[in-house]
């Protein structure tokens, strides 16, 4: 199983955006796929439409109360480790040793039963996004195409640091996501610039297709649907449909 997070402190970048329609895109493909939504404000969560039925959460799985398996919900969108409201404390309810670890250890028992799982996580850098990035083999970075949307990414870069020196070696950022983007209008100098720089640092690369600004992506998540089954033909669709033939692409170059 390959698991993924996608991560950004900033908000409103496309992170739930994205972790929604890079699985339901693997989906589409043939994987199985298992959404685990780390984020106390539940958008994933919401548009999977479980809100109503979550006995157990991911944060019970994180806390250690429950096997991961009985955290799982299966809806018409996919299977869920769903969030709860208990996330929003979970800096300073997780504070037993190894407490980075427990996704990571939560995700080695579903090996065999998933082909990727899509972590989606909340705008900070705290323990939830450390269990993200612990536990993945590679992180996506939505992110807007203006100055502050990317200087917020460099501090990302410490705490990646921090996690590759301690809890995950092998982790990479397998790349930089243009989110929301305008196709009609053109990057400035120093906005592609600043790109290129972050992208650099992160020993990573920004991905070739750029998700176009779509009305049907808040419409599609207003009816709770992917924007596949929403509006197949939307910008949004087909720019997602194809970030998942280039991730796929790429594992394929890179043996994985
Ligand atoms: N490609 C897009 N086109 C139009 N709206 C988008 C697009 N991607 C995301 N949005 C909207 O932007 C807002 C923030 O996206 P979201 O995925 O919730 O970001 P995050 O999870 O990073 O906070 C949401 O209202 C979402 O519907
Ligand atoms: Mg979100």
């Amino acid at each position: 199983m390959k698991s993924i997070a996608i991560i950004n402190q900033k908000g409103g970048v496309g992170k739930s955006t994205s972790a929604l329609s890079i699985g339901a895109g693997l989906i589409l493909q043939g994987f199985k796929v298992l959404f685990i939504d780390l984020d106390a404000q539940g958008n994933l969560t919401h548009t999977l439409d479980v809100s109503s039925s979550v006995t157990y959460s991911a944060m019970d799985v994180l806390s250690g109360s429950v096997h991961v398996e009985q955290s799982i919900i299966h809806t018409s969108l996919g299977d869920l480790s769903a969030s709860s409201p208990s996330l929003a404390g979970a800096d300073v309810s997780l504070l037993s040793t190894g407490k980075e670890y427990r996704l990571r250890e939560a995700l080695s028992s579903l090996a065999a039963k998933y082909d990727y799982a899509i972590i989606d996580t909340p705008p900070s850098l705290g323990i939830l996004t450390v269990n993200a990035l612990t536990a993945c083999y590679g992180c996506i970075i939505p992110a807007q195409a203006d100055i502050y949307s990317l200087q917020g990414i460099s501090q990302l870069y410490a705490t990646i640091d921090v996690v590759r020196k301690y809890c995950n070696p092998a982790l990479t950022v397998l790349g930089i996501l243009l989110t929301r983007y305008n196709g009609r209008a053109i990057i400035g100098r120093e906005v592609a610039e600043m790109i290129e720089q972050t992208a650099e640092k992160l020993n990573t690369k920004l991905y070739a297709t750029r998700v176009r600004e779509c009305t049907a992506i808040k419409e599609s998540q207003a009816v709770r649907k992917s924007i596949f089954d929403y509006a197949p033909r939307s910008n949004a669709a087909i720019d997602y449909a194809s970030l998942i033939d280039e991730m796929l692409t790429e594992d394929k170059l890179n043996g994985k």
